[in-house]
Formats: structure tokens, sequence, C-alpha cells
């Protein structure tokens, strides 16, 4: 893959964050400092104004900008670029109160009061005017000022309900033309026919029923389409008047209100807002997984080309809940995880912490107290050092040749159709995690995509719990299959189409039965304190041994020609299958009828990555903690060694690299300190 920056006009990797000096106006030399703080960090890079309306337009129509021009001018005058953004996250009060509209409405039709923010009307037409005149004024101003490097436009748009008649409104018509003006297809598609739920016409239809799942999914589409749409009006004076200049919006990929593949489509470059629990979850590996999920879907998102870590935390973010400060070295690793996982920056929020408000704890670069003799001064320095190292990585990209399929859509018809029926045992998302836990231990990057991905460039699609089928996607992996693909599918796939109907015909439907050479006839949840056993059948082709135990959910399956690999040791049902691979085409189909465990996973992902001959970005074995990811650019490997375990680790290395840090050769027998990084350097094969 080619060589693909960000920005034709910076060659470093930027390092900064959520800087809001609107906070500061009466005093001004906080400024001063601010600029020689941000010198001292190596800080190039600061978004600024998101939530600076008031200070911008403090009376509609009235607009001060002599603030921001100062800071613009400081920025560039100290060589660091300028991420602007548009107000649109946090509204003026005086807003709110012209325009009630602006403001969303709860589902018993009360209207949201002024405050807090992220909060607005998508549809309301007062607020998208109101956003493109200030936005406007923005471009123009700073159209051709030296700092401005790229478009924050809002913050972190959500999914969250607007129950206003503007929506609704708005929602059927989205409804009339995805449904071709045919009331009867809608009821078709939903089953409105189960309790007397027929629509008669479109202005009947309320997204208040979650019993009609398929409404609910509609919903929840067109709140994302809806989103995109405002997204796209507030940022057309963006494009007129600064063509030049890429836009992209902070995404959180963590959250479910939205669906980021639709949405990734709008932006000129993914960005996302990444808060892990460190030291805080089971383990910091398995938190350092979950993020480079994470991490891989965005950089999935737009084919590979570096995303953006728009926001993360020098210290601890503060929510409402126990925390742990970072423990030295933690800092500088997990900035570096984004980097190893194809982000060209390490940005946080934020900047300086606040005096008032409910983040005025919220970990920043600068503290209260206001000078750089703290502990996470030093550590965000040692990031700006690193980075500073790192121009050569800037546009680099990550080959892959596993992917793994998550899907927002999907993830919305699982938790409104499936698990009405495997209650909290459902865990889409750690199921998820469980299939890609292996790759990231063996150091073997990965794709994380969409079922309307391409799939042809893997060597292996992994499809957990792919519950709801988007069009087209059967038709895509079987032919993938049948050219000679690998894919593992596992229970409670391919159930229901896009309006969460259920297949005719058995599970998986639409052909994947035969496929996978699987029938899928009964699915039960467990109780926390149960589990299955599962055990391998002798010389089952991919050598797998031993017995493993299931949990959560296990499927009754039959087949007729797949081989067999694992059966059910307990149970009415012991003795029948409970792993299979069934050849299909030139291609191989696995299905697992059950929720495995890691040390299954491990087995059976170990077999599969031998037969398949998956590369390892270093073919050695990796300590418990570590992985390797590895980015390349049309000349040089970078490998990215990365211990996330609480000890010193040893690694062997079977070649010789350059150490780029330290810029001398290294091999053999390597040491990475408790959360240690080391990034390798070594010509591109
Ligand atoms: C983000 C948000 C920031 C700040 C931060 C605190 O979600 O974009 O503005 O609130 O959380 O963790």
């Amino acid at each position: 893959m080619k060589h693909k920056p960000i920005f034709t006009n910076c060659k470093s990797m930027l390092h900064g964050g959520d800087y809001n000096p609107d906070q500061w106006i009466q005093m001004p030399e906080i400024w001063n400092e601010d600029m020689c703080l941000m010198k001292l960090a190596k800080c190039n890079a600061m978004s600024i104004g998101i939530f600076a309306w008031s200070a911008l337009e403090p009376e509609e129509g009235k607009f001060e900008f002599g603030w921001l021009d100062t800071i613009m001018d400081k920025l560039a005058e100290n060589n660091a670029y300028a991420i602007l953004a548009t107000p649109s996250g946090s509204k003026p009060a005086w807003l709110s109160q012209k325009y009630p509209e602006s403001c969303r409405v709860n589902a018993d039709k009360t209207r949201q009061p002024h405050g807090a923010r992220h909060n607005h009307c998508r549809t309301s037409p007062a607020y998208r005017e109101k956003c493109i005149t200030i936005n406007t004024k923005l471009a123009e101003r700073y159209k051709d000022h030296p700092a401005l490097i790229m478009w924050h436009v809002s913050n972190e748009y959500n999914g969250n309900d607007c129950h206003c008649d503007l929506c609704y409104d708005a929602f059927q018509k989205w409804l009339k033309k995805r449904y071709n003006n045919d009331i009867d297809q809608l009821n078709a598609a939903y089953w409105t026919s189960f309790w007397s739920h027929t629509f008669p016409d479109w202005d009947y239809i309320e997204p208040t029923d979650s019993s009609i799942h398929g409404l609910m999914l509609d919903w929840k589409r067109f709140k994302t389409a809806q989103t995109i749409d405002f997204f796209k009006a507030e940022s057309t004076p963006l494009r007129q008047i600064t063509p030049h200049i890429p836009i992209t919006t902070n995404f959180m990929t963590q959250s479910d209100t939205l669906d980021y593949w639709a949405f990734s489509r709008a932006v000129d470059v993914v960005s996302w807002d990444s808060y892990p629990r460190w030291h805080e979850t089971e383990s910091d590996s398995l938190e350092a997984t979950r993020i480079a999920f994470h991490h891989d879907i965005c950089r999935t998102m737009k084919d590979g080309k570096p995303w953006m870590l728009m926001e993360s935390v020098p210290s601890i973010p503060t929510r409402g809940c126990i925390k742990k400060v970072k423990e030295p070295g933690m800092h500088l690793l997990s900035s570096i995880q984004a980097i190893a996982h194809g982000s060209d920056t390490v940005q946080y929020f934020q900047w300086r912490k606040s005096r008032g408000g409910t983040e005025k704890f919220h970990g920043a670069v600068v503290d209260h107290v206001g000078h750089e003799n703290t502990r996470v001064f030093k550590e965000v320095s040692e990031v700006g050092n690193v980075l500073s190292k790192l121009d050569s990585v800037v546009g680099s990209c990550i080959n892959t040749e596993v992917a793994l399929i998550f899907d927002w859509e999907n993830e919305w018809a699982i938790n409104l159709g499936a698990s009405v029926y495997l209650g909290k045992n459902t865990k889409y998302r750690e199921e998820c995690l469980q299939h890609y836990t292996p790759f990231w231990e063996k150091g073997i990057p990965m794709d994380v995509i969409a079922q309307t991905c391409d799939l042809t460039q893997y060597k292996l699609i992994i499809a957990p719990m792919v519950y709801m089928l988007r069009p087209g996607f059967a038709d895509r992996l079987k032919d993938y299959i049948k050219a000679g693909g690998t894919a593992v599918m596992t229970y409670w796939s391919a159930v229901v189409d896009k309006s969460d109907l259920c297949f005719l015909g058995g599970i998986p439907g639409n052909d994947l039965k035969e496929v996978f050479g699987v029938w899928e006839e009964e699915t039960q949840a467990y109780f926390p304190n149960e589990k299955i056993s599962v055990k391998s059948n002798e010389k089952n082709s991919l050598g797998i041994k031993g017995q493993y135990d299931a949990i959560d959910i296990c499927s009754i399956i039959h087949t007729d020609n797949a081989e067999v690999l694992c059966t059910y040791n307990d149970d009415f049902f012991a003795g029948q299958p409970a792993m299979i691979a069934n050849n299909y085409g030139q291609g191989k189909a696995y299905y697992q009828a059950c929720r495995m465990q890691p040390d299954f996973h491990s087995t059976f992902y170990n077999a599969l990555i031998d037969s398949l001959n998956i590369n390892q970005v270093i073919k050695t074995d990796l300590p418990e903690g570590v992985t390797a990811q590895l980015r390349t650019n049309d000349e040089q490997n970078f490998i990215f060694l990365m211990n996330f375990s609480k000890d010193e680790q040893a690694i062997f290395l079977p070649e010789t690299y350059e150490d780029l840090l330290m810029q001398k050769p290294v091999s053999g027998k390597v040491s990475l300190p408790k959360y240690g990084v080391k990034i390798l350097k070594s010509s591109a094969r």
C-alpha cells in the first residue's frame, strides 16, 4: 500500500490538543505562558475554538474575533498549527432562547432547557443557519492564515434522540424515500401485522415503539443520516471557502449511537477520541487490545489512510468513577500505540486545566499549578521528543492479511433483536474482541471492516455474530470463499435481514447454510456459573487437541458433509458438532457453534495462521502483554514493539534492525521494560 500523508504542508507528526484560550481572555499573560510551555512540550498543533461560540458571537450578529486573531498569530509565530473548530458542539444562551427549536425534545415532548452541550436538534433550520453564518465568518477570516491546517467540525456528534416535530417530519420523509413511497412496503419490512401495528399512513409513524425492531433500526439509521446531513450543511462554507483545508470531526467509535462506517465517507480524515482505562480493568494488555481494535477501525474506515488521535488524556479523565493516574511510561506507550496502528497525531484533551466547570480536574498537559515541573508535563514532553524523531513514519501505511467484521448496524440489530433472546450474554463487542486478540498477541496487524467493505484482499475473514446481513454481504462472502478465501463465522449469524426480519429456511440464512455446511437448529444462553465442555476430534485437520470450556451461548448444529473439528462433551447434545470446517469452492468455511474462550481461540487461530501462512511482524514468540505492529512506506518498515505488561519482557529478534530512537543496530535478545516501547526500522522487502 502506498504512502498517504494527511497533510501536504506538514511532514511531521502532530502533537498537541484541545486548547481553550477563550477561557482565559481576561488573563492574556496565560496565553504567553501557554506558548512557552507548548514549545517546551514540543507541541505543534492545537485544536481551538471548540466551545467558543459565546466568545466569538456574544450577541446574535455581533462577532468578536480579536482574541482568536491573537491566538492564531501566536500559534503561527511559534511554528504551531491550528486545528480550527466550528463551535456547534455547544450553543450560546441567546441562541437557545431566541431559537428554541435548536434545543432537542424528549420522548415525552418536553423541550430540553438550554445547557450542557452536544444537544442541538440536528434538523432545526434555524440552528443550521446560525452554524453556517459563524462557520462562513471563520472560514473567510482565516482562509489564508498560515496556522490553519485543518477544520475540526463541531465536537463528538452523537445519535441521541430528538423527538421534535421537525425531526419526525424529516424521518417520515426519509422513510418515504427508503420505501419508495409505498406504505405497504414499510409495513411488510416491519412485520407490523404483529400486535396489530400496521401503519395506515406515513404521519402515524413515530419512533417510540421499541417492539417494532425494524422501525427502531430505521430510526437509528435516520439519526446517522441526519447527523451526516447536518455535518455536511455546516461544512458547506468550509468546503467552498477553503477547499484546500481537510475536514474532520472527532468520532467516538466506542459508542453505538451513530454508524461511523457511514459517517467516515463524509469526512476527509478520520479522527477519534480515545480514553482507555489503564490500570483499572482486569489487565492493561486486555485494555490495549480493546483500544487497538478501535484504532484499527479508524484506519480501515479510510482504506488504510493515516488517521488522527484527536483526544487522549495525559493523566486521568474525570468521569465520575474511581480513576487511576497513568503510571510512568504508560503515556508514551499508549501514545505510540496509536501511531503504531496508523495515527499521524497524538492530541490531548486538554492542554490546560480549566478553573471551573465539570472538567476542571480532567487531566491536562498544564496543571493548575501552572508550570512545567510536573510528572505529567515531563511525560508529555517525552512524547513530543519521540514524535519529533518520527518524520519518516508520517503517511506510512499498514498491510494486513486478516480482517474482522465489526458493524454498527449489526450491533444495533443484535441489541434490539438478539438480546431479547440472549439477554446479558449477547456481548457482541466482547465476542469480536475475543477473535481479534490472538492476532494482536502474535503481532499480526489486522483490519477491522464493515460488511460493506471489500473482502477479496484478505487471506482470512473473521465474522463473529453476523446476526443481521446487510444487502449483498452474503453473496460477497460466498464469492470470496468460493474463490479460495478462508472465513470463520460464529453461532447466531445470518439470522435476519436488514429490517430484522428472520430468514425463512433456517440459520444461517441467505445460502450461507450451504457455504458453511451447517444448519443451526437451537441456541441457548447460559448462566454465569455454567460452562459447557467441548472436545477436539482426533486427527482433525487443524491439529486442535484437548478439551475447552464454552460459556454464555451455545447452539446445536447439524452438518452433513463438513469436517467436525470439535464436539460437545456435555448435556443432551453431547457428541454433536461444536466446530466444523467446510470446503466450499476453492476455499474453506469454519463455523463455531458456541462462545469459546481465549485458550481455544489462541489454539484455533494459531493453527489457521500456520496453515494460511499469515505473516507475523516479527517471526518470534512474543511474551504475554507484548505486541508488535508494523507501518511501512515505499522504502522502510517501522516495527513498533510494545510491552503492556507489568514486567520487563525479553524478545528475540531474528534479524538485525535499526533502533530508530537510539539510532543504533539491534538484534538477538532485546529487553522491554514494564510499559516499554521500541521502534525498529528495516528496509521494506
Ligand atoms: C470528550 C470531549 C471533550 C472532553 C473530554 C473529557 O469526549 O470531546 O470535550 O469533554 O471528553 O474526557
